[in-house]
């Protein structure tokens, strides 16, 4: 009998040091383990709905990885490869050039640690709860989002594919020993990847070129102009973007196709028939080059694959299996990755760590609690 008791209660013990633990490690908190200093961001993850707490860690370390892609993309190169191939020409952007590279630095600052000078960036809502309903959508084909954006805000929801993503240093040092695919760009595609695109979408970090088509004046020659403006990011469209003219029949927005992947975003770089700001307008591709810089700075090479060589545009215009591009995309092409926040929802996520490793440790004590019980109750049956 005291000896069950005995054993009963180390479980119980255990779970306190547990607690404890996980209450001296709020959210933000990475590097443990590896070796690595502890550090904690400045910018804390908040909210959690639906997440469990290993969803949290997948979301957590996620935002790790995507702090360490931004931070090898940054200062941009303008003339690199990379930049020259997810961008465009230098000469073809240079209206553009400080805006993805302010862009690109917004982002590389989610590395802030806490307490170090100079200003945060906001905190962001995560959450796997589906509000808008948006994660079932897609096809077979084409694929579903593996997350989305609410309302260009830090505010992002997290689907099932998101957690079928690998981690960051692993995948890379596997693919790069591939011989058959450490070309191919999108086989680097991790949760990192994913995430950067997440936080183009947030309008404190991604700034982006909205043109918008006015009126001309009372008796001007011209009936239009368009003026330029800044706006959060989103997703730009293959062969055209959307536009405000009255006289497009909306049934053409039918046709446009979402940029995500490699292979789209590579397009909207190179395609006479997109805007010269078309890519920089992409949180895609601002993702997949922060991807590319970080493959270059750790192996020293530039997956370059797929490359954009065909012998003319009309070729691949026509060809939908062409721009259709990688397998996985992590997107669906159909549908903008950004939806709008309805009115009544809260942006403001709660603190995340207390009341979710509560809720788990809770659970744990009282599977404990129960065991502990069985056995007494065994015990005296056979006493
Ligand atoms: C850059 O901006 C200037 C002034 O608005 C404009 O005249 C020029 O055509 C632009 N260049 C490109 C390549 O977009
Ligand atoms: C992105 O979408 C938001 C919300 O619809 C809009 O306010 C913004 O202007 C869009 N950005 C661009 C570049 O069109
Ligand atoms: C436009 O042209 C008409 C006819 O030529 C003229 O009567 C009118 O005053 C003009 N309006 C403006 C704003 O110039």
């Amino acid at each position: 009998m005291l000896t069950f008791r005995t054993l009963c209660s180390l479980p119980a013990l255990l779970s306190t040091t547990l607690l404890t633990h996980t209450l001296a490690y709020p959210d933000g908190l990475i590097g443990e383990g590896k070796g690595t200093a502890k550090a904690r961001f400045a910018t804390a993850l908040t909210g959690g709905e639906g997440c469990d707490s290993d969803d949290l860690n997948d979301i957590r370390e996620g935002f790790a990885d995507m702090i360490s892609i931004f931070q090898a993309a940054i200062p941009f190169e303008p003339a690199g490869q990379p930049a020259t191939e997810l961008f465009g020409k230098p000469y073809m952007i240079r209206n553009y050039t400080d805006m993805i590279s302010r862009n690109l630095q917004r982002a590389a600052n989610y590395g802030k640690v806490e307490g170090t000078e100079g200003p945060a960036n906001a905190d962001i809502h995560v959450r796997c709860d589906d509000p808008m309903n948006v994660c079932r959508f897609g096809n077979k084909r084409e694929g579903s989002h593996s997350a989305y954006n609410i309302g260009n805000e830090p505010h992002v929801n997290f689907c099932n594919d998101y957690f079928e993503l690998g981690g960051l240093e692993k995948r890379v040092n596997k693919k790069a020993e591939d011989q058959m695919e450490r070309e191919k760009l999108m086989e680097y595609y991790t949760r990192a990847t994913l995430w950067a695109r997440m936080v183009m979408h947030f309008s404190e970090i991604g700034r982006a070129v909205v043109v918008r088509a006015i009126p001309g004046p009372p008796n001007s020659t011209t009936e239009w102009t368009l003026s330029k403006t800044e706006g959060a990011m989103n997703t730009s469209v293959l062969a055209g973007v959307l536009n405000e003219r009255p006289d497009n029949s909306p049934s053409d927005v039918q046709t446009l196709k979402y940029a995500y992947g490699v292979t789209r975003a590579k397009l909207l770089a190179v395609l006479s028939t997109q805007m010269p700001y078309d890519a920089a307008n992409n949180a895609e591709n601002y993702a997949l080059y922060a991807q590319a810089r970080y493959v270059l700075r750790e192996k020293g090479f530039y997956p370059n694959v797929p490359v954009m060589d065909f012998p003319n545009e009309a070729s691949v215009l026509t060809n939908e299996n062409l721009q259709d591009g990688e397998r996985f995309k992590f997107a669906y092409f159909d549908m903008t990755d950004v939806v709008a926040r309805p009115a009544g929802m809260e942006l403001k996520g709660k603190p995340l760590s207390s009341s979710a490793a509560i809720h788990n440790i809770r659970l744990k004590s009282f599977v404990t609690s129960f065991v502990c019980w069985t056995f007494y109750m065994f015990v005296q049956a056979g006493c």
